[in-house]
C-alpha cells in the first residue's frame, strides 16, 4: 500500500485532492474527498438520484471514461493530449486514481489552461495550442465532458505549448448514442468544442454572466 501520510497534495479540484506518486515523480495519485459522493449525490436533480452513491464518486467515473472506445485503439496519439491512466491502487488514504502527473520541459507541475490564460491572455502560441487539441478530438474521436479551463494543464514540446486534459473524461450527455455510433460521437464532439470556446471567453471576459 501507498503511504500519503505525510505528504501534502499539491493540488486540489472541487472533488479529488492530488499527490505527487511517492515512489514515481511522474505519476500523480488523485483521491476522493471522504464524503463528497455522497454530497454529489443529495444535491443532484431527482432522475440521478436513482443512482448508486459509487456513480458519482469521480475516481470511478474516470476509470469509466478511460475504458471508452476511442481509447482501447493501440496507437500513441491517443495520449497527445490526455493523461495516461494507469489503474487504480490502494493508499493510507484510501483508493487513488494513477495518472500520468505532466510537467513542462522544465520538470515543473504543469499549470491549468485557466491560469494560463488569467495570466498571459489568449496569446498567440495557446490559441495554437487550443487548434492542436482540437484536431486531436475530431480525429480521435475521444469523449469528453464540458472541457473546462481548469481541466486542461498546460505543457510544452519542441518549443510549442501542449494541452493535456487531466480530468472530465467520458460522455456527458445521459443518452449512450455517442458511444455507439462515430456520427453522434463527432456532433457531441463538435458541441463540446463550440461549448470549450464560450467557457474560455467568459473566463477571459471576468465570468460575466453565464457561460453556457
Ligand atoms: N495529471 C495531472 N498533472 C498535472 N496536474 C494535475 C493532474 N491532475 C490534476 N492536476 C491538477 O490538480 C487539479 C485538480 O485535479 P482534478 O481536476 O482532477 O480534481 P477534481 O476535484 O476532480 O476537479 P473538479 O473540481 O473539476 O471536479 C487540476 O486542476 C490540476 O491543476
Ligand atoms: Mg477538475
Amino acid at each position: 500500500m501507498i503511504n500519503l501520510n505525510k505528504i501534502k497534495p499539491f493540488a486540489e479540484g472541487g472533488n479529488r485532492r492530488c499527490f505527487i506518486h511517492p515512489e514515481k515523480e511522474n505519476r500523480c495519485l488523485k483521491i476522493t474527498f471522504m464524503g463528497r459522493s455522497k454530497i454529489l449525490k443529495q444535491n443532484a436533480p431527482w432522475y440521478k438520484q436513482l443512482r448508486s452513491e459509487e456513480s458519482f464518486d469521480d475516481n470511478l467515473r474516470e476509470k469509466d471514461g478511460y475504458n471508452q472506445r476511442a481509447l482501447k485503439i493501440n496507437d500513441p496519439y491517443k495520449w497527445k493530449h490526455l493523461a495516461i491512466w494507469y489503474g487504480m491502487v490502494e493508499t493510507s488514504l484510501g483508493q487513488a486514481s494513477e495518472t500520468e502527473l505532466i510537467r513542462d520541459t522544465k520538470n515543473n507541475i504543469a499549470i491549468t489552461l485557466e491560469k494560463y490564460l488569467l495570466t498571459y491572455g489568449m496569446t498567440a502560441e495557446i490559441k495554437q495550442a487550443i487548434l492542436d487539441l482540437e484536431s486531436w478530438l475530431r480525429y480521435t474521436l475521444i469523449l469528453t465532458k464540458d472541457i473546462l479551463p481548469h481541466n486542461i494543464v498546460v505543457s510544452d514540446k519542441d518549443d510549442r505549448l501542449v494541452l493535456k486534459i487531466v480530468d472530465g473524461l467520458g460522455l456527458k450527455s445521459f443518452l449512450p448514442f455517442a458511444r455507439i455510433h462515430d456520427l453522434f460521437a463527432k456532433r457531441y464532439i463538435e458541441r463540446r468544442i463550440k461549448r470549450m470556446h464560450a467557457r474560455i471567453s467568459w473566463d477571459l471576459s471576468g465570468r460575466k454572466g453565464n457561460w453556457k
